[in-house]
């Protein structure tokens, strides 16, 4: 999508972080946007923030894992701005938690919040950015964990969910005049560690406490560190603002993690390595 200025984006998870981000860099290139969160006092300050510079923002609050509470933030926004042309699947938390600690509210907050919010989204907001023929574009907000694996598996799961969904349907939407990009962030600096700020009550037992010391605390403990220096969340809004209007299907925010993606390939290519060897016809 090359013209921004005029048309109307839906971003979730909007209220701070990488949400707010791109909801500032998508205002400020002149789009009207509906910023959804569950968060409703860090909703209006980011609301009264960006109205300070003369864009035209409106705000919804919205639980996006429940599919119900999502239909009715899309409904506001077509009220409010009668189209939507751009959606961001933004909104996510850091559940999940080491094996051995699993329950199954923290898989299902991590999944709900981080892989069916985006499901529903695609599903509610597609046919509306698909309806008035001006073209489109999706961006879902996974992370490097959707192409490697460590740490929270829940957390890695919903993340590849993500990754798949938006592989999957650029080419399908593509031919519907919508682009899709999937975002895989690193290390942002935002509240991401404290996700469990924003923990629906439905979901209680999700969060287990930190031990004070040991290797899951330590590990807790440095990924705190890394995110508290980690990337402005608005250069990362400016990167999807550039990844929107040249439709990049991979919007990275950094190569650090390069190198440990190529050895997953790498440790995939042996697998077919081995197969090969074993049937030479292959
Ligand atoms: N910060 C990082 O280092 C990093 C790295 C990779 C991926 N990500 C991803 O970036 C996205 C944004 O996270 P962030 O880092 O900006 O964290 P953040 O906690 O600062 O922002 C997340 C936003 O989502 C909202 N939210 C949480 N649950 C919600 C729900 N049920 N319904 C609606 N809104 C909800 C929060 O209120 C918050 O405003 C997430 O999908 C996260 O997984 C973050």
């Amino acid at each position: 999508m090359k013209e921004l200025a005029g048309k109307t984006a839906f971003v979730t998870g909007a209220a701070s972080g990488i949400g707010l981000g791109i909801a500032t860099a998508l205002a400020q290139a002149g789009m009207k946007v509906m910023l959804c969160d569950i968060e409703e006092k860090a909703l209006s300050a980011a609301l009264g923030q960006l109205r300070l510079t003369n864009v035209d923002v409106e705000g919804v609050r919205a639980d996006v894992s429940l599919k119900g509470e999502l239909r009715a933030a899309a409904e506001a926004t077509i009220g409010r701005y009668g189209k939507v042309h751009i959606l961001v699947n933004n909104a996510g938390v850091g559940g999940g938690g080491p094996f051995g600690a699993w329950t199954d509210s923290a898989w299902n907050w991590t999944l709900g919040v981080n892989l069916m919010a985006v499901i529903w989204g695609i599903e509610i907001l597609g046919p509306l950015i698909e309806q008035h023929g001006e073209g489109g574009h999706i961006v879902s907000t996974a992370s490097i964990a959707g192409l490697i694996s460590s740490g929270s598996t829940p957390y890695n799961v919903s993340k590849y969910g993500v990754v798949a969904l938006s592989e999957g349907l650029r080419g399908e939407l593509a031919l519907r005049g919508i682009g899709v990009s999937v975002l895989c962030p690193g290390f942002i600096r935002t509240q991401i560690i404290d996700s469990a700020r924003n923990l629906p009550e439905r979901f209680e037992g999700a969060v287990g406490a930190v031990p004070a010391s040991g290797p899951i605390a330590e590990r807790v403990q440095r990924i705190r560190d890394r995110v508290s220096q980690g990337i402005d969340p608005d250069y990362v809004g400016e990167l999807v603002r550039e990844g929107i209007e040249n439709d990049w299907p991979y919007i990275f925010t950094d190569a650090e993690f390069e190198p440990f993606i190529e050895a997953r390939f790498a440790a995939i290519k042996k697998g077919f390595d081995h197969i090969r060897k074993r049937n030479p016809k292959h």
